[in-house]
Parts: C-alpha cells; structure tokens; sequence
C-alpha cells in the first residue's frame, strides 16, 4: 500500500513535466527572425508570439490555435475601446473556398461582425497550418504610439459557412479569452498580472506578463515541491 503511494508520488513527479510545453518550445515555420516574445494565453490552448517596435509603433504577431474542428476558424483580436469581444478589431483565419486565408472583422457587438478594415492599419496578414493540428495567423498591425497595454482578445470555433466564422461556443474557457498584452513589461520581469477584470467571475483570463515559458516553469517548481513533500511524507510514514 505504502509502496502504491509512493510509486503514485513518483509517477505524478515524472508526468508534470508533459505540461511545460510552451510558446517557447514552438516552432514556427514562417518566422525568418524570431519573435521577441511569447505568452502561454490562459485558455482555449492558445498562444501569441510577438514583437513590438516602439520606434514606428508596429506590433507583429504570430497567434496560434486550434480550431474548435478541423472546418472551423481561430481568431485573435485587440480591441481599443474595451475589454471584451465587443468592439473587437479581429483576425480571423479561416477556409474560404478551400483555401486557408485571413480575414478582418469588425466585431462592434456580440451579434454584429462585419468583414471590413480595421480601425488599425494592418498588414503582410497570412495564415498557415501549423504542427499538431494548429492554425497560425502571422500578421503586422499599427498600435497608437506610446501604446503600453493593448487589450487582446482570442476564440475559437467549429463552423465556417459562405466564408464567414459561425458562433463559438460559450465555455467558461471561450468567455475568458481575452486579457491585456503588456507591450512595454520586458518579458521575464516577475512582477505580478494587472488586477483582474472586474465583474468576470473565476479565473480572469489575464495572461502573465512573463515570459509564458517561466510562468510555466515557476508553476512546474512547485508542483515539484508538491511531489517531494508527498514523497516525504510517504516515506516518512513507512
Ligand atoms: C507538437 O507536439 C509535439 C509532441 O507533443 C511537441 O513536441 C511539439 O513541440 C508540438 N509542436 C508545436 C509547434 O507545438
Ligand atoms: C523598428 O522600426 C524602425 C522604423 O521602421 C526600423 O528602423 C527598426 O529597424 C525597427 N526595429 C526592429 C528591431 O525591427
Ligand atoms: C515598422 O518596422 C517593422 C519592423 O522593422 C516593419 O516590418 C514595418 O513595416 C514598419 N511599419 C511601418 C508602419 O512603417
Ligand atoms: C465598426 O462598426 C461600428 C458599428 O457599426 C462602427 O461605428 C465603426 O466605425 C466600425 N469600425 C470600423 C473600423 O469600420
């Protein structure tokens, strides 16, 4: 019995480290020089590679999802005048006449989205099927200047007709996609999250503004210190 516990607290120490894989450890194929940063976004298996040039205030981005199936569309999204989906200025990758293309919506309510411009310039937009069943969205787009959070927002669905995305689903991990992209914190600073959204019950949804890669790392160290003190504890009790 004790033996089973301790074979258990082994077991659960040599798995933690499946869940470490990060942004970082993503390979794009496109990025012919690589991106300053990457965040592990909170939900919906989703991440954003990204760099920001404060000098022409230019922000390029590869996002990378999954589609909710394989007909379906991932979206990344910053909205300039609030927090959620409403108002969103969104990419959305999508098959459009078999081919896999990027198209801009302006989402100016939950149940209004118009292909058209964005209220930013954007440009060199493309969209590509990346490893393990992902979509990626490669893009460059205009920040106002001395931008320091932009409000990001990302989803996922399963349904695409006539070329347009279908609805997603609303679970807790679809509502909570969004939270703030921090241009000026260099990642790797261990300074905490901004305050969460208010009124958003459960996990906010905010992202941290490390280095996704050492939050992931910090959150491995201590479910490691977990597993030894069971071990401990086990071994103790032998
Ligand atoms: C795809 O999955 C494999 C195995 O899980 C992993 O090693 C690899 O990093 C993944 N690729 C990407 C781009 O996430
Ligand atoms: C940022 O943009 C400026 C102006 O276009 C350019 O000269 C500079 O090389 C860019 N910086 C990086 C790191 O790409
Ligand atoms: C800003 O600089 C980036 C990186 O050098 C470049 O890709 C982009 O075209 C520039 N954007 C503008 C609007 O000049
Ligand atoms: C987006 O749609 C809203 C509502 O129709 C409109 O007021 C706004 O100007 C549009 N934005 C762009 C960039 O077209």
């Amino acid at each position: 019995m004790a033996l089973a516990v301790v074979l258990l607290s082994i077991w659960v120490l040599l798995i933690s480290p499946a869940h470490s894989l990060t942004c970082t450890s993503q390979r794009l194929t496109n990025n012919k020089k690589p991106y300053d940063s990457c965040l592990d976004l909170p939900t919906l298996s989703s991440y954003l590679h990204y760099t920001y040039n404060a000098t022409n205030s230019s922000l390029s981005i590869a996002f990378v999802s999954t589609p909710a199936s394989p007909d379906g569309w991932v979206a990344w999204a910053i909205n300039p005048t609030a927090k959620g989906m409403a108002g969103s200025q969104a990419l959305i990758a999508l098959k459009s006449s078999g081919s896999l293309v990027v198209k801009t919506y302006n989402i100016s309510s939950y149940s209004t989205l118009t292909e058209s411009k964005l209220s930013f310039q954007t440009w060199d937009l493309k969209a590509e099927s990346g490893a393990n069943g992902t979509t990626v969205i490669y893009g460059k787009l205009k920040v106002p200047e001395k931008a320091e959070t932009l409000n990001q927002v990302w989803q996922v669905g399963a349904q695409v007709a006539n070329g347009h995305p279908m609805k997603h689903e609303f679970k807790p991990a679809n509502l909570q996609a969004k939270g703030p992209l921090n241009l000026v914190k260099k990642p790797g600073s261990l300074t905490p999250a901004s305050a969460p959204t208010p009124g958003t019950p459960g996990s906010p949804g905010v992202p941290s503004p490390d280095r996704g890669g050492q939050s992931m790392i910090r959150a491995n160290v201590v479910g490691l210190f977990m597993g030894l003190v069971l071990f401990l504890v086990t071994v103790s009790a032998l």
